[in-house]
């Protein structure tokens, strides 16, 4: 039942639950946020200084540049849901540690089989990896990805440059504008084959 209350359970469980170290150094838990029913989750890396203190995932630059993409292609926040692979920012926003990222894996593995997306968007390589580990992001981004993960069967992935590693880089930020402009079409041909099979 992907109902919000049962997300809402479903993080307050984790809350109390999440042996992560991160939890020490860190304000708060920022955990996911948006529409239980989304057809698509964006997965991010862990929360930075802005989230950590709002508690909330994606409200500084990076998450304002991704509202515009989404904007750009008629998506609300509101009808997508965001969350990242770690709940606890890291000291000085140092990329999450193996051991970090492992201690949280149930909560989102949880997250995504109550949600049940149609497509799961990787927001840079962390997410990435932790579904994909062999592959790297500048083979794959913008490349529909399938494989089974357990609690969520079959599932459609799609990789995407960060946006905050694209914010200030003209190259990297116009590939990341040409693979989110793909969603549309990506969502509509998962929709079709799940119809006609
Ligand atoms: N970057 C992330 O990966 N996640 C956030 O929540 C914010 C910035």
């Amino acid at each position: 039942m992907n109902s919000p209350e049962a997300l809402k359970a479903l993080h307050e469980k984790w809350v109390r639950e999440c042996t992560c170290t991160l939890k020490e150094g860190a304000t708060q838990a920022v955990v996911g946020d948006g529409n239980p029913q989304a057809d698509i989750v964006f997965i991010g890396e862990a929360p930075g200084k802005n989230e950590d203190l709002l508690g909330r995932p994606f409200v500084g630059a990076a998450g304002k540049f991704l509202g515009e993409m989404l904007d750009d292609i008629g998506l609300k926040r509101e009808d997508i849901y965001i969350t990242n692979i770690v709940k606890y920012r890291p000291p000085n926003n140092r990329d999450p540690l193996p051991e970090e990222i492992d201690a949280c894996k149930e909560w989102l593995t949880e997250e995504l089989s109550l949600i049940k997306p149609k497509l799961i968007a990787f927001l840079g390589r962390h997410s990435m990896n932790h579904f994909f580990p062999l592959e790297k992001i500048s083979a794959v981004h913008g490349k529909l990805l399938i494989r089974t993960w357990p609690g969520l069967g079959r599932q459609h992935f799609l990789a995407l440059y960060h946006p905050a590693a694209a914010l200030y880089n003209g190259g990297m930020r116009s590939t990341l504008k040409e693979d989110f402009a793909k969603i549309p079409a990506i969502l509509k041909k998962i929709k079709s084959e799940t119809t006609a099979s």
